[in-house]
């Protein structure tokens, strides 16, 4: 069984994500997909495809949005899974998932997650920094990547993969 995860980063939230779900899948055989260097990865003979990007500005990348739509057909053969990282809790969080992924792929997916988010300012131009800065306020604030859910994907990885096998 092959498993790819897919996934848009801007400044590293969602590879850190990917590095805690590539870790856990240590002993199967599976490859990573940075929709940065490569933006449409064959997946055809992979039989698991997990899809992760993050939302700027109240929108997912283009690029994580146009690898599900140009591949909706053969994803829907697979087993999916999808996540997102953002600051957004709640009703709104859930807003931006809907509008992140197709809807045919969210009722397809074995897990849909949302994983929180973070500020790395270091990472961010002078912009993102004030931007940030000002909507959100001191680094008290800022948001963080949330365990519980991501261990919950985790969770349900381990019951999924050996049905597959
Ligand atoms: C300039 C900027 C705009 C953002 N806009 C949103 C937003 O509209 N909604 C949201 O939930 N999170 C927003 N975020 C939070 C990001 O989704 C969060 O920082 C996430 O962890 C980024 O992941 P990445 O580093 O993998 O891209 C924004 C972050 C930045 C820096």
């Amino acid at each position: 069984m092959k498993m790819a995860i897919v996934f848009m980063s801007k400044h590293g939230t969602t590879e850190k994500v990917v590095k805690i779900i590539s870790e856990h899948l240590i002993h199967y055989n599976y490859e990573i997909f940075n929709l940065r260097n490569n933006k449409s990865p064959d997946i055809s003979k992979f039989d698991f495809v997990i899809i992760g990007g993050s939302i700027h500005a109240g929108k997912v990348q283009h690029s994580v949005k146009h690898f599900c739509i140009s591949n909706a057909e053969t994803l829907l053969t697979k087993k999916v899974g999808l996540f997102l990282c953002c600051m957004e809790t709640g009703d709104k969080a859930t807003q931006q998932f809907n509008n992140a992924f197709p809807a045919v792929l969210r009722q397809h997916a074995f897990y849909t997650g949302l994983m929180g988010g973070e500020c790395l300012t270091d990472k961010m131009n002078f912009f993102e920094r004030n931007l940030v800065k000002m909507v959100i306020g001191g680094p008290e604030k800022y948001p963080k990547l949330n365990g519980k859910a991501i261990s919950t994907f985790l969770k349900e990885l381990d019951e999924i993969i050996p049905n597959l096998n």
